[in-house]
């Protein structure tokens, strides 16, 4: 097999596409040929070394879809020629080989390059709405960095769950498309006052739900548009880890909610069979979609980081193999 090997951290030029050994499954997996493979925020920061607890050497890429060529003992759950997708560390090779319990079946209705779309951004949206924060029908919920994988997934949950959805981004063309998408609101938290707009458009009841993934540069404006009783659900820091807060927050009884979907135990108990019994039939009946904006070939890798640097996508960047 081949994929994108990282010996040494650094910039793009570090992630090599080389011969690898062929992946052998064990109990409890899969190999699976990856037809496409998402990119993620994540990635740029374990190839620059940024990324905590990122062991070297390792093979770029968390999520694909493709098909299963070998199952491990004791599989029952699959077999040979099944089309699947799903989380798996080194997804940016020919082969890569999935645990049965990150592994869903692909619908009939979608292709690989929707599967590979899905996992990472979704099931962490999934877990962010419906198992951490548990937004319910009517609330209002906003979502920093909405055009993000992450960011565009959880507005269609929202939406799907009847809240409010409003979302943040730093350029008026990605609030533009959070709108077309069927965002409420949509706000540049370069050049809005946002507690000041959350606070118009609520009629002053403030934000229920809060999705925090910026971090440190924009906690403030966010804490300080929360509803009494509100819920932020924090999984990223794309904009710094220091964040700081008066405990007055108190007064407003906000629940900060820590989560992470690789090291939650509730993730794979909860969230995991709640998104099979419930989102899969929504993706194959076209409620849900997967929100791809670009589709490279596998070649094209360092682009792709580049493009995660300018910050100008909505939704997912997707490699194929050819
Ligand atoms: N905790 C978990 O379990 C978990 C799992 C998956 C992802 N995540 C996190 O969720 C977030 C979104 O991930 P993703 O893969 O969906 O991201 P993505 O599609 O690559 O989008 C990331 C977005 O973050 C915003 N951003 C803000 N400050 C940035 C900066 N300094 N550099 C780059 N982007 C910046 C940008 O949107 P604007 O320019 O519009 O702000 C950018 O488009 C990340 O923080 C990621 O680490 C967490």
């Amino acid at each position: 097999m081949f994929g994108y090997r990282v010996a040494e951290f650094g910039d793009v030029d570090v992630m090599r596409w080389v011969e690898l050994p062929d992946p052998v499954p064990g109990a409890g997996e899969l190999l699976v040929r990856v037809h496409a493979s998402g990119i993620n925020f994540a990635e740029t920061r374990m190839r620059a070394g940024t990324y905590s607890g990122q062991p070297l050497p390792f093979v770029m890429g968390m999520e694909s879809a493709g098909v299963v060529e070998a199952v491990g003992p004791g599989v029952t759950e699959y077999k040979v020629g099944d089309r699947v997708f799903g989380r798996a560390r080194g997804s940016h090779a020919t082969h890569v080989l999935f645990e049965v319990l990150h592994t869903l079946p692909l619908p009939d209705s979608m292709d690989f390059v929707a599967g590979a779309a899905i996992p990472v951004g979704w099931l962490t949206a999934w877990h962010a709405v419906m198992t951490v924060a548990r937004a319910r029908p009517g609330e209002r919920v906003l979502i920093e960095a909405i055009a993000s994988s992450v960011g565009s997934a959880a507005l269609q949950i929202a939406k799907w769950q009847n809240c409010w959805v409003a979302g943040t981004a730093s350029r008026d063309d990605k609030c533009a498309r959070a709108l077309a998408a069927g965002a409420d609101a949509a706000y540049n938290y370069k050049t809005d006052d946002l507690p000041t707009r959350v606070m118009a458009d609520t009629g002053g009841h403030g934000i229920d739900v809060g999705l925090m993934t910026i971090g440190e540069e924009t906690a403030r404006a966010l804490f300080d548009s929360m509803a009494y009783e509100g819920r932020i659900a924090m999984y990223g820091s794309t904009g710094g880890r220091q964040v700081c807060f008066s405990l007055n927050i108190g007064i407003r009884n906000l629940q900060l909610l820590a989560m992470s979907i690789s090291s939650s135990a509730r993730f794979v108990p909860e969230s995991m069979p709640s998104f099979r019994k419930v989102a899969l039939p929504l993706f194959a009946s076209g409620r849900f979609k997967a929100v791809v904006d670009t589709v490279l070939p596998m070649s094209e890798l360092n682009r792709a980081h580049a493009m995660v640097d300018s910050r100008t996508h909505f939704g997912k960047i997707v490699l194929v193999n050819d």
